[in-house]
């Protein structure tokens, strides 16, 4: 894990403090419940899941989203959107995981975090080279 977090922090750095800092944490809680699930605490894991990252992901959404109009960033409804059905998804696979379905849970967890690194070099670097290239 902290492998992972080491290579995260050389590639996804955008130079925005407040931000970097947040992926990170995102990054870094993921990372938490995947071995709390290894550990076989699941419930536990489920939890820290559904509230404390979930609740960390949705204000890191709106955090940005007002950056991004801080900045006069031309493409902020478009990603608004992504983080809109993203959270939809999200609430979704906690049905799943709420009644119990362990494999639904995995599947979330992964999903999660390939969606967030891929969302971070791809669609968040966008209004990072925006910020960086017009302040
Ligand atoms: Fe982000
Ligand atoms: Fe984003």
């Amino acid at each position: 894990m902290n492998n992972q977090l080491f290579d995260f922090e050389k590639e996804y750095k955008f130079g925005i403090d407040e931000i970097d800092g947040q992926h990170a944490s995102l990054v870094n809680m993921i990372a938490e419940i995947q071995i709390m699930f290894r550990d076989n605490k699941k419930e536990e894991a489920a939890k820290y899941f559904f509230e404390t990252m979930s609740r960390y992901l949705i204000e890191h959404f709106s955090y940005e989203e007002s950056f991004m109009e801080k900045i006069g960033y031309p493409q902020l409804e478009e990603h608004r959107k992504v983080h809109a059905n993203f959270r939809k998804n999200m609430e979704k696979s906690f049905e799943l995981i709420s009644k119990g379905d362990e494999p639904a849970f995995r599947n979330a967890l992964s999903d999660t975090y390939l969606w967030i690194l891929t969302h971070i070099g791809k669609t968040d670097r966008k209004y990072a080279v925006f910020y960086n290239t017009n302040q």
